[in-house]
Protein backbone atom coordinates (compact mmCIF):
# COMPACT_ATOMS: atom_id res chain seq x y z
CA UNK A 1 0.00 0.00 0.00
CA UNK A 2 3.07 2.18 0.87
CA UNK A 3 4.54 1.99 -2.89
CA UNK A 4 1.05 2.20 -4.42
CA UNK A 5 0.05 5.15 -2.56
CA UNK A 6 3.34 7.27 -2.71
CA UNK A 7 4.65 6.43 -6.06
CA UNK A 8 1.30 7.05 -7.98
CA UNK A 9 0.78 10.72 -5.90
CA UNK A 10 4.23 11.87 -6.19
CA UNK A 11 4.35 11.06 -10.14
CA UNK A 12 0.83 12.72 -10.74
CA UNK A 13 2.27 15.60 -8.73
CA UNK A 14 5.61 16.13 -10.87
CA UNK A 15 3.04 15.73 -14.17
CA UNK A 16 1.42 18.50 -12.71
CA UNK A 17 3.71 20.77 -12.06
CA UNK A 18 5.18 19.87 -15.97
CA UNK A 19 1.95 20.55 -17.57
CA UNK A 20 2.01 23.90 -15.52
CA UNK A 21 5.29 25.18 -16.47
CA UNK A 22 4.03 24.03 -20.55
CA UNK A 23 0.86 25.95 -19.83
CA UNK A 24 1.57 29.32 -17.99
CA UNK A 25 -2.02 30.18 -19.14
CA UNK A 26 -3.52 27.62 -16.97
CA UNK A 27 -1.11 27.53 -14.21
CA UNK A 28 -2.23 31.72 -13.67
CA UNK A 29 -5.68 30.54 -13.86
CA UNK A 30 -5.52 27.66 -11.24
CA UNK A 31 -3.45 30.43 -8.70
CA UNK A 32 -5.79 32.56 -9.39
CA UNK A 33 -8.17 30.04 -8.60
CA UNK A 34 -6.39 28.56 -5.23
CA UNK A 35 -5.97 32.81 -4.25
CA UNK A 36 -9.10 33.48 -4.62
CA UNK A 37 -10.64 30.22 -2.82
CA UNK A 38 -8.34 29.73 -0.04
CA UNK A 39 -7.81 32.02 2.94
CA UNK A 40 -4.53 33.13 4.11
CA UNK A 41 -4.78 32.80 7.54
CA UNK A 42 -5.20 28.77 7.71
CA UNK A 43 -4.13 25.46 6.24
CA UNK A 44 -6.00 24.45 3.35
CA UNK A 45 -8.87 21.16 3.57
CA UNK A 46 -10.81 18.97 1.98
CA UNK A 47 -13.94 21.14 2.27
CA UNK A 48 -12.24 23.42 0.16
CA UNK A 49 -12.20 21.39 -2.81
CA UNK A 50 -15.82 22.40 -4.13
CA UNK A 51 -14.23 26.23 -4.53
CA UNK A 52 -11.27 24.50 -6.83
CA UNK A 53 -12.97 23.19 -9.58
CA UNK A 54 -11.09 24.73 -12.69
CA UNK A 55 -8.17 23.40 -10.22
CA UNK A 56 -9.37 19.76 -10.28
CA UNK A 57 -10.27 19.98 -13.60
CA UNK A 58 -6.26 20.14 -14.84
CA UNK A 59 -5.41 17.33 -12.25
CA UNK A 60 -7.89 15.37 -13.65
CA UNK A 61 -6.61 16.22 -17.31
CA UNK A 62 -3.31 15.20 -16.27
CA UNK A 63 -4.17 11.82 -15.06
CA UNK A 64 -6.20 11.51 -18.65
CA UNK A 65 -3.12 13.13 -20.75
CA UNK A 66 -0.54 11.23 -18.71
CA UNK A 67 -2.11 8.26 -16.64
CA UNK A 68 -0.02 7.16 -14.07
CA UNK A 69 -0.63 3.77 -14.28
CA UNK A 70 -0.94 3.10 -18.12
CA UNK A 71 -2.83 -0.53 -17.84
CA UNK A 72 -4.82 -1.83 -14.67
CA UNK A 73 -4.32 -4.47 -12.57
CA UNK A 74 -4.41 -8.57 -14.32
CA UNK A 75 -8.31 -9.61 -13.56
CA UNK A 76 -10.04 -12.70 -14.82
CA UNK A 77 -13.46 -13.91 -14.88
CA UNK A 78 -14.93 -16.68 -12.54
CA UNK A 79 -16.77 -17.77 -15.43
CA UNK A 80 -17.18 -17.83 -19.67
CA UNK A 81 -18.60 -14.13 -21.01
CA UNK A 82 -19.48 -12.54 -24.17
CA UNK A 83 -18.70 -8.61 -24.89
CA UNK A 84 -19.75 -7.20 -28.19
CA UNK A 85 -19.80 -11.01 -29.70
CA UNK A 86 -16.10 -11.50 -27.92
CA UNK A 87 -15.88 -14.91 -25.85
CA UNK A 88 -13.47 -14.39 -22.95
CA UNK A 89 -13.27 -17.87 -21.34
CA UNK A 90 -13.12 -18.17 -17.90
CA UNK A 91 -9.18 -17.69 -15.95
CA UNK A 92 -8.36 -15.58 -18.67
CA UNK A 93 -5.87 -12.74 -17.73
CA UNK A 94 -7.88 -9.43 -18.18
CA UNK A 95 -5.93 -6.16 -18.43
CA UNK A 96 -7.64 -3.17 -19.10
CA UNK A 97 -5.33 0.03 -21.33
CA UNK A 98 -5.90 2.76 -19.55
CA UNK A 99 -3.94 5.04 -21.81
CA UNK A 100 -6.02 3.34 -25.11
CA UNK A 101 -8.80 4.54 -23.33
CA UNK A 102 -7.84 7.64 -22.12
CA UNK A 103 -6.75 8.60 -25.80
CA UNK A 104 -10.07 7.56 -27.42
CA UNK A 105 -11.75 10.37 -29.94
CA UNK A 106 -15.00 8.38 -29.03
CA UNK A 107 -14.87 9.46 -25.76
CA UNK A 108 -12.48 12.37 -26.06
CA UNK A 109 -12.90 15.17 -28.62
CA UNK A 110 -9.01 16.11 -29.73
CA UNK A 111 -7.44 13.28 -27.42
CA UNK A 112 -4.28 14.54 -27.70
CA UNK A 113 -4.68 18.04 -26.78
CA UNK A 114 -4.14 19.62 -22.91
CA UNK A 115 -7.91 20.70 -22.32
CA UNK A 116 -9.01 21.25 -18.17
CA UNK A 117 -12.37 22.96 -19.46
CA UNK A 118 -13.66 19.23 -20.83
CA UNK A 119 -13.79 18.32 -17.21
CA UNK A 120 -16.08 21.42 -16.29
CA UNK A 121 -19.85 20.93 -17.32
CA UNK A 122 -21.89 24.20 -18.62
CA UNK A 123 -23.10 24.96 -15.55
CA UNK A 124 -19.00 25.54 -14.07
CA UNK A 125 -19.30 21.88 -11.98
CA UNK A 126 -16.46 19.65 -11.85
CA UNK A 127 -18.26 16.33 -14.33
CA UNK A 128 -17.12 13.75 -12.09
CA UNK A 129 -18.84 10.74 -13.76
CA UNK A 130 -16.80 11.50 -17.39
CA UNK A 131 -17.49 8.28 -19.44
CA UNK A 132 -13.82 6.98 -20.68
CA UNK A 133 -11.78 8.51 -17.58
CA UNK A 134 -10.58 5.90 -15.15
CA UNK A 135 -7.20 6.35 -14.01
CA UNK A 136 -8.02 4.30 -10.86
CA UNK A 137 -9.13 1.34 -13.75
CA UNK A 138 -12.55 -0.35 -13.26
CA UNK A 139 -12.87 -1.86 -9.71
CA UNK A 140 -13.94 -5.67 -9.98
C1 LIG B 1 -3.06 9.44 -8.39
C2 LIG B 1 -3.15 8.48 -7.49
C3 LIG B 1 -3.41 7.02 -7.83
C4 LIG B 1 -3.64 6.40 -9.02
C5 LIG B 1 -3.71 7.03 -10.42
C6 LIG B 1 -3.85 4.99 -8.74
C7 LIG B 1 -4.14 4.04 -9.71
C8 LIG B 1 -4.36 2.72 -9.45
C9 LIG B 1 -4.73 1.71 -10.42
C10 LIG B 1 -4.94 1.97 -11.90
C11 LIG B 1 -4.83 0.53 -9.79
C12 LIG B 1 -5.22 -0.80 -10.43
C13 LIG B 1 -6.68 -1.10 -10.11
C14 LIG B 1 -7.18 -2.34 -10.80
O1 LIG B 1 -6.78 -2.65 -11.93
O2 LIG B 1 -8.04 -3.01 -10.21
C15 LIG B 1 -4.54 0.76 -8.40
C16 LIG B 1 -4.54 -0.21 -7.42
C17 LIG B 1 -4.19 0.01 -6.11
N1 LIG B 1 -3.93 1.21 -5.51
FE1 LIG B 1 -3.86 3.00 -6.45
N2 LIG B 1 -3.74 4.79 -7.40
C18 LIG B 1 -3.47 5.99 -6.79
C19 LIG B 1 -3.28 6.25 -5.46
C20 LIG B 1 -3.27 5.28 -4.49
C21 LIG B 1 -3.10 5.53 -3.06
C22 LIG B 1 -2.95 6.93 -2.44
C23 LIG B 1 -3.13 4.33 -2.46
C24 LIG B 1 -3.01 3.97 -0.99
C25 LIG B 1 -2.84 4.83 -0.01
C26 LIG B 1 -3.29 3.32 -3.47
C27 LIG B 1 -3.36 1.96 -3.24
C28 LIG B 1 -3.64 1.01 -4.19
C29 LIG B 1 -3.73 -0.42 -3.91
C30 LIG B 1 -3.49 -1.08 -2.56
C31 LIG B 1 -4.06 -1.03 -5.12
C32 LIG B 1 -4.29 -2.54 -5.35
C33 LIG B 1 -5.76 -2.84 -5.17
C34 LIG B 1 -6.06 -4.33 -5.40
O3 LIG B 1 -5.22 -5.17 -5.12
O4 LIG B 1 -7.17 -4.62 -5.87
N3 LIG B 1 -3.39 3.94 -4.69
N4 LIG B 1 -4.26 2.09 -8.22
Amino acid sequence: MFSAGSETTSSTFRWTILYLIKYPEIQKKVHDEIDKALPRDRLPSLLDKDQLVYTQAVINEVLRVNPIAMFGLYHAFDKDIEINGNCIPKDAIVLPSILLCHNDPDYWEDPKSFKPERFITSDGKLDINKEGFLPFSLGK
